[in-house]
Parts: C-alpha cells; sequence; structure tokens
C-alpha cells in the first residue's frame, strides 16, 4: 500500500507542544509519512526550538520563516509560502493543530488546494469573535473534513453550527497526553531550586493576549493587581511581546523593583508544568494552562472575562476575573485562605479532556480516513 503523505503545519509555542504526542506515534507508524513545516511565527529559542529539542521532534522539512507582522501580513505570508510546497509535495492531507494564524494560515491554503485538512483541538468557542483565536478556529473547523475534539462541549459546539456528525471525532485532548508523558521529565527539573522557591508559596502570572498586554490599562490593572499580592512571590515568564510592551509602557522597571515579583524569560515545557504543579495559584491568559492548571490540581484565575475551556470554570477550578485589580485580588486572596479545602475538591474532579489517548485516536482516524478515501 501506498504511504499516506500527512503535512503537519505549526508555528506558535503551544502547537508544537500539543503535537509532540501524535508526531512520534505517525514517525513510528508506516502508514503515514508525517511532514512537519514550521511556519516561522515564532522564531526566538525561548518560543520554539527548545520544545523541539524538550519533546525530541524531528526537523521540519521546512520553515517558512514568516516572523512576526500584522495579522493579514503573517497570514498571507504563511499562505504564499506554504502554497509553494504543498503544491511540491501533493500531501494527501494536511493536520493544522489550536487556533493560531498559522492553523488558519495552514487550513486555508490546503482546502484551497483541495487537500482535505484535519483539525487537533476542534470545537472550543470563547464566543468572543474580538479574539483573534476564536476567528481561526471557527474558520478551520469549518474548511476541516476530519475535526478532532478534545471534549463534550467542543463536540456539541460543533454540532450547533451544523458541521456533520461523519466529520467529529471526539478523542480527547492531546495536551493533556503531552502532559502524562512529559511529567516525569518535568519533576526532576530544578526550576524551583533555581529560582530560590519553595513548593505553594507562589503564584505562577503569565500574560500575551494582545487584549491584554496592548492595551496599556490593562498591562497596567494586571501589574497593580500583583504588587498587592504581596504574601505570595509572584513567578512572571514574560513572553516576548509582552516584555516589549512592558517596556514601552515603563512597567518593566516598576516590576523589577518590587521584590516579590520575578520577571524571566519564558520556561521551557518542562520548567512550566513544574511551576503549575508547585504553584499556590495561576494568574494567566493563556488557554493552554487552564487547562494544565486544571489537570495538576491548581487553582486558576484567568484574566480574561471569557474562556473557551468553559469545562474549568463549570467545575469550579478556574475563576474569571478579567483585568479588574480588585477582583483579582479578592479571588487570589479567597484561594489563599481556602486553600486546602480548595485542593481536596480539585483532587476530586472528573476530567472531561479525555483519557490521554487523543493522539493515538487521532492517528486512528486519519488512517480510517485514507483507507476510505483511497
Ligand atoms: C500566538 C497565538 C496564540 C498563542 C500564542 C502562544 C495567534 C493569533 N496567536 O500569539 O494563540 O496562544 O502564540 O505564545 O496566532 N515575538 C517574539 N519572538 C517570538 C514570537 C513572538 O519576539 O518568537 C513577539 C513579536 O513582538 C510579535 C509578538 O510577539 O510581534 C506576537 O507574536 P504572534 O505570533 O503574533 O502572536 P502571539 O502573541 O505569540
Amino acid at each position: 500500500m501506498k504511504q499516506a503523505i500527512a503535512t503537519l503545519v505549526l508555528g506558535a509555542r503551544p502547537q508544537i507542544i500539543k503535537s509532540a504526542p501524535f508526531i512520534h506515534l505517525a514517525g513510528k507508524d508506516k502508514e503515514i509519512n508525517l511532514e512537519i513545516v514550521h511556519t516561522g511565527q515564532h522564531y526566538d529559542y525561548e518560543m520554539t526550538k527548545i520544545f523541539f529539542e524538550e519533546l525530541h521532534i524531528p526537523d521540519p522539512i521546512a520553515n517558512l520563516n514568516v516572523g512576526s507582522g500584522t495579522h493579514a501580513q503573517q497570514t498571507a505570508k504563511i499562505m504564499l509560502r506554504l502554497e509553494r510546497i504543498l503544491q511540491e509535495q501533493k500531501p494527501d492531507l494536511v493536520i493544522v493543530p489550536g487556533d493560531t494564524n498559522s492553523t488558519l494560515a495552514g487550513a486555508l491554503t490546503a482546502a484551497k488546494l483541495h487537500i482535505p485538512v484535519a483539525h487537533i483541538e476542534a470545537g472550543a468557542r470563547s464566543y468572543d469573535i474580538k479574539m483573534p483565536e476564536e476567528i481561526n478556529r471557527r474558520l478551520t473547523d469549518h474548511c476541516s473534513k476530519l475535526l478532532f475534539t478534545p471534549t463534550e462541549n467542543c463536540t456539541k459546539n460543533l454540532t450547533k453550527e451544523g458541521i456533520n456528525q461523519n466529520k467529529i471525532h471526539q478523542t480527547g485532548d492531546t495536551m493533556y497526553d503531552v502532559l502524562l508523558q512529559q511529567l516525569p521529565k518535568a519533576e526532576k527539573t530544578t526550576i524551583l531550586k533555581q529560582l530560590n522557591l519553595k513548593p505553594k508559596t507562589y503564584a505562577l502570572l503569565t500574560t500575551h493576549r494582545p487584549e491584554n498586554v496592548d492595551n496599556p490599562k490593562n498591562l497596567k490593572n494586571i501589574t497593580e493587581a500583583t504588587t498587592k499580592l504581596k504574601p505570595l512571590t509572584i513567578v512572571f515568564p514574560a513572553h516576548p511581546r509582552t516584555q516589549k510592551q512592558l517596556r514601552e509602557t515603563k512597567l518593566y522597571s516598576k516590576i523589577q523593583k518590587q521584590k516579590h515579583i520575578k520577571l524571566i524569560k519564558p520556561t521551557g515545557y518542562h520548567e512550566t508544568l513544574k511551576l503549575i504543579k508547585n504553584a499556590t495559584l495561576i494568574l494567566t491568559d493563556s488557554g493552554g494552562m487552564q487547562k494544565e492548571a486544571f489537570w495538576l490540581k491548581t487553582p486558576c484565575i484567568t484574566l480574561r472575562k471569557n474562556t473557551e475551556w468553559t469545562e474549568t470554570t463549570q467545575l469550579k477550578a478556574n475563576y474569571l476575573t478579567g483585568t479588574n485589580p480588585q477582583k483579582i485580588v479578592k479571588t487570589a486572596n479567597k484561594i489563599i485562605k481556602n486553600k486546602k479545602q480548595i485542593e481536596k475538591k480539585l483532587k476530586q474532579l472528573p476530567n472531561p479532556f479525555g483519557d490521554g489517548n487523543a493522539s493515538k485516536k487521532i492517528l486512528e482516524a486519519i488512517k480510517s480516513y485514507q483507507i476510505e478515501s483511497n
């Protein structure tokens, strides 16, 4: 039987992490020839290469080197450069994970060349159309032939939008797969020691969403809230976009003067898991970290007004505060006060994100699809 060529298009930090278990499985499978194309959306060592090294991901067949730019520039550059590669490689399938500009650009390019698209992490919805990721998710889902959903809620979202049931495969979340696989290595990292931290004495803060960091008022609000959480040390690995905005708004030096805040470079995957697991609480606007906090049983405060991971808020493991400093501080203090009780409750919650075998189920579904369409 002819080996099917599948091209996996990725380019931003979370896409590399969540694709790792699938890449390893597909790499061992004789029926699939998986080729990775890196769009170059992320390019700093801490944003991309580190994850290839930590997760032993083979080198991409191409890097499109699109770099930073406006949404249109980034998306259009990926499309132009990817089209050439897809025309040469003629893959049987293009796989796109997540919800970034690389996801949408990959899906659109393939769909227009009539190459079937498979979307990993389909059906997530925040219903906030101003979020670039929400636009990316919706459009990608609607031009995909195979939609792999992480939860029942995501499946329901797609059904509501009229997507044919035959296309939807509820597999569970590949981010949960990778977390389970990598946790032993994460435990071994020395990041707590390096940062002079004791378990459960600090909060982990990350923020990178444009609505928070590109808006000086929101960025100021978030930093103001953290200065009021003094009983806790705040560990703040800042995304390059955030670092840039902190410098431009002169908040960088203000934060550096706060002795209880440790402003550091973005951490690797293993270090991040260790930091999440041992934190008293998480403050974040990241989609992925809300779920990682949930799986590692650490309470999470989400610095947004909405979330696509409503499973975590419904189970009361994740609290939405937006960027209102009073609300952030009040919620954090409540968590600190009821620490033991919350910890116990988190340990008993069901996991709506599957059983850690999502990548295996995705590979099986892709193979059956290939057989049917050949
Ligand atoms: C992107 C994704 C987001 C994902 C996030 C993870 C979109 C629309 N957003 O957001 O869903 O959660 O990645 O990090 O695709 N920069 C660097 N070096 C890098 C990468 C970025 O300096 O390696 C800076 C640049 O100033 C750039 C800015 O970060 O302009 C934004 O990068 P971009 O890729 O547009 O989006 P993210 O904010 O990273």
